[in-house]
């Protein structure tokens, strides 16, 4: 990317996405940071990388989309909690590139008119990432299928330890840990989390070719069989503790394109409906099958922390969401204005630590 100015960035909400991505950003080479927006009314006016619980950088965290839109950014890395569509619009109007964790990793173009014409109004560019979904249900399926042809199933499967993601809005409100079952299974929040997914899913169909128009969601729940600890506080016997989520695309009553979650809070007191819960002999992990020929298959390691007390502190997974917004924004920044995702844009790379970059 040579000598050129860098692109400047804001920071779109604080929690554990946004923090990481701050820290991201001033990291890299290509960047520089401009400002954060900030959901907490105590976190308006302090140092932003304070808030990233580093040491200050003389950029100040502001309150309200007015404020950020007189920032002038490049682009704008949207993490908040929930995605409100008038907000992501707002900031593709004003010019600003957005890349985000929260969705549009595929979207449906029936359902995007208001934010295709607010990138056209603006010259500006949306992209959708994150690792789960964002990377390990679609990106790196498709780069793996590459190798392989006469493909049958694809398959991306996590394996995760809830108790290390302290988010607890997050996990109570989008996960829907922590209530009944029935609370579980009709909250709103479901839809948004699934739809998520099932893009993804729907993305792997489209490039692979797949016979496929839907995509259906199952579920699964487990509940405590004694207390737990976990970051949204003491989970009751009787309530959620884990979920089993698989979102399939089907030719023939046959799974083509799988994307499947195993979200437990640990490993101890877990009751589904076919019995206790766990990972299995292979403990934590996220998987990708490409059933085809060859059959590859790739596991990941290192997306989920070493211990629960270590996630609680820094989450890996967390910190490689941010890290694949901001490792896009070069790439974005230099896309066509529009809708962009992976089938759009180029390869994202990462950039050199700064003690061993040219
Ligand atoms: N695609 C992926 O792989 C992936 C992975 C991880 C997370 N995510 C998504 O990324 C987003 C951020 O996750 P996170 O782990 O950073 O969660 P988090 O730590 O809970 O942070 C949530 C952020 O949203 C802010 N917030 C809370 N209520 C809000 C509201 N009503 N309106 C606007 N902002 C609000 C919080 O503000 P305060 O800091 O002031 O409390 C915080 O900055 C979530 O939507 C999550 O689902 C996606």
């Amino acid at each position: 990317m040579g000598q050129q100015r860098r692109l400047r960035v804001v920071q779109w909400a604080t929690g554990g996405v946004g923090r990481a991505a701050i820290q991201g950003v001033l990291a890299h080479p290509e960047l520089e940071l401009a400002g954060a927006w900030v959901h907490s009314p105590d976190k308006a006016g302090r140092d932003v990388g304070e808030l990233a619980g580093l040491d200050p950088v003389g950029v100040t965290a502001v309150a309200t989309l007015e404020e950020v839109l007189a920032i002038g950014a490049d682009c704008v890395v949207y993490a908040p909690l929930v995605p409100d569509e008038a907000e992501v619009a707002a900031l593709l109007r004003s010019g600003a590139d957005v890349v985000t964790p929260v969705g549009w990793v595929y979207p449906d173009p029936a359902r995007t008119g208001t934010l295709r014409e607010a990138c056209a109004a603006g010259g500006s560019t949306l992209h959708g990432t994150g690792i789960h979904p964002g990377g390990i249900t679609e990106r790196f399926p498709l780069m793996l299928s590459a190798v392989t042809g006469s493909v049958t199933h694809v398959r991306a499967e996590e394996f995760s330890d809830i108790r290390t993601y302290d988010a607890p809005d997050v996990v109570r409100h989008v996960m829907g840990f922590g209530g009944t079952v029935e609370e579980a299974e009709s909250s709103p929040m479901a839809k948004l989390l699934g739809g998520g997914f099932k893009s993804s899913v729907r993305m792997v169909v489209a490039e692979l070719g797949f016979r496929a128009d839907e995509v259906r969601t199952t579920v699964e729940n487990a509940v405590a069989t004694a207390p737990i600890d976990s970051p949204i506080g003491r989970i009751d016997p009787g309530r959620v503790a884990g979920r089993r989520f698989r979102w399939e695309a089907v030719v023939d009553g046959e799974p083509v394109v799988t994307a499947a979650v195993n979200w437990l809070m640990g490993e101890e007191h877990l009751e589904g409906p076919d019995g206790p819960w766990g990972f299995g002999p292979e403990g934590e992990r996220f998987e990708i099958e490409v059933s085809g020929d060859p059959a590859v298959r790739m596991t990941l390691h290192g997306l989920q922390p070493e211990s629960v007390a270590a996630g609680l502190v820094r989450n890996p997974g967390v910190v490689s969401t941010a890290h694949h917004c901001v490792s896009a924004i070069p790439y974005v920044c230099a896309a066509e204005p529009g809708i962009r995702t992976y089938l759009d844009l180029p390869l994202i790379a990462g950039r050199a630590a700064p003690h061993l970059a040219r």
